[in-house]
């Protein structure tokens, strides 16, 4: 790679060991990648506060864990402060709730101890999978490093910023130095459209524009897509919900809905000239199959656990879910969890929405997910959730059964104690 002077002279060592450390990485990256040169980022989100698991190493220091956790070296440097605007995605603990995720106490403190070194490090403890929710909302062309696939393809979808799904050490490397490899998409080139979905179906509400999602990404996996033909606009968290999907069930990082998303105009703009490589229809067959796809690990009617906020809520959905709840309680058999950034708890702990939720026996938690944390309560065997991307990866990972579908029926669960939701 063709490195500028300042990429010389941390190659070099002259910024310390840390950074060139860090260089070291984004240059063999780099050229693993096969980029040409590296480009400037000021925006950067990763995961670097430590939290205690089976089969990892007791360090000495949170020095030692930055060093060999996310520089990948034996050695430990002394971990300067960041030189990019940087952030913390989200992580496993829920700084309110730990309790009720049976963390032990000497857990949540290597936890709280691990955000307290990141903070005075430089880093922003935002603590969700959806930083442009709470004010790092990154600019059409801004170039960023960012980790969480949903919010990669949100923030270059919708927004126009350009990253590629980066990694722990790439992103860590990218705050120590401002640089990551100039590739992929963050090339104008690879921003074109490949697939073309033509969108027959009126898709208006949060649930079927999850079910769109996740049937985009099966369709055209990691390429570009390009949406013909949607005849509503989609608020912040349909697209949210979109895109989380398209990415779990395919790898899309980019897609284009011309119109409406921040790059193309046109259909023909979206594509740059090039040829389209496939086309696809979305139509009511298509939507009743993946309905039933995304329902397929469930049986058992008796809900046990209800979790919303997949990618993590806004303070929209919040009051919409208070307003489903409407002085109602939850079962005593089941639970209803609710997941959001903790600033937009603080709005509604301010709101009296924490108080509603509370009162109807439901919990509002934040910096985490049951996917992330691995935590459900206790003898959890079904769950139920409007997001496809949980339901996707939940009874995956925790060997439960899992129902979909939309957040009123999914209200209606945690109220009852029963899944009685479906699809007209
Ligand atoms: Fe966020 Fe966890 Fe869903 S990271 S996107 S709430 S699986």
């Amino acid at each position: 790679m063709r490195l500028t002077a300042d990429e010389e002279a941390m190659l070099d060592g002259k910024e310390g060991r840390a950074v060139q450390r860090a260089m070291e990485l984004l240059v063999q990256y780099g050229d693993a990648l096969g980029a040409e040169r590296l480009v400037d980022t000021n925006n950067v989100c990763g995961a670097n506060v430590f939290s205690p698991a089976p089969g990892l190493p007791k360090f000495e220091s949170h020095d030692q864990i930055f060093s060999q956790m996310s520089l990948d070296s034996d050695e430990t440097f002394e971990i300067p402060h960041v030189k990019a605007y940087s952030c913390q995605l989200i992580g496993r603990m829920d700084a309110r709730h730990w309790r009720l995720q049976e963390i032990e106490q000497e857990t949540h403190d290597l936890i709280a101890e691990s955000e307290s070194y990141n903070a005075a490090h430089g880093i922003q403890l935002m603590n969700t999978c959806t930083p442009y929710q709470v004010g790092n909302v990154p600019v059409k062309g801004e170039h960023c490093a960012w980790m969480e696939s949903s919010a990669v393809v949100y923030i270059n979808s919708v927004l126009g910023a350009r990253t590629n799904v980066e990694g722990r050490e790439s992103t860590a490397a990218a705050m120590l130095t401002g640089k990551i490899p100039y590739w992929g998409y963050h090339l104008h080139e690879q921003r074109a459209g490949t697939h073309y979905v033509d969108v027959q179906f009126p898709v208006q509400d949060f649930m079927d524009w999850g079910i769109l999602g996740y049937y985009v990404g099966k369709m055209v996996g990691d390429k570009v897509p390009v949406l013909d033909h949607v005849n509503s606009t989609p608020n912040l968290s349909q697209l949210k919900h979109f895109g989380a999907a398209a990415s779990t069930s395919g790898g899309v990082e980019l897609y284009h809905i011309p119109g409406i998303t921040a790059e193309a105009r046109t259909v023909e703009e979206a594509f740059q000239g090039h040829p389209i490589q496939a086309r696809f229809s979305f139509g009511q067959q298509e939507r009743l199959q993946v309905y039933e796809e995304l329902n397929s690990t469930a049986r058992d009617p008796h809900v046990d656990l209800v979790m919303l906020g997949c990618p993590h809520a806004n303070i929209q959905q919040i009051w919409e879910i208070c307003n489903l709840l409407d002085g109602k309680t939850v079962h005593s058999n089941t639970e209803l969890w609710i997941f959001t950034p903790h600033p937009i708890r603080e709005l509604a702990d301010r709101n009296g929405y924490t108080k509603i939720m509370e009162n109807a026996g439901a919990v509002l938690m934040s910096d985490t997910c049951p996917a992330i944390g691995r935590f459900l309560p206790k003898g959890t065997k079904v769950i139920a959730t409007d997001s496809a991307k949980q339901v996707h990866y939940l009874p995956a990972i925790m060997k439960v059964q899992g129902w979909f579908g939309s957040t009123k029926d999914c209200v209606n669960a945690a109220i009852t104690g029963r899944w009685t939701g479906g699809i007209s």
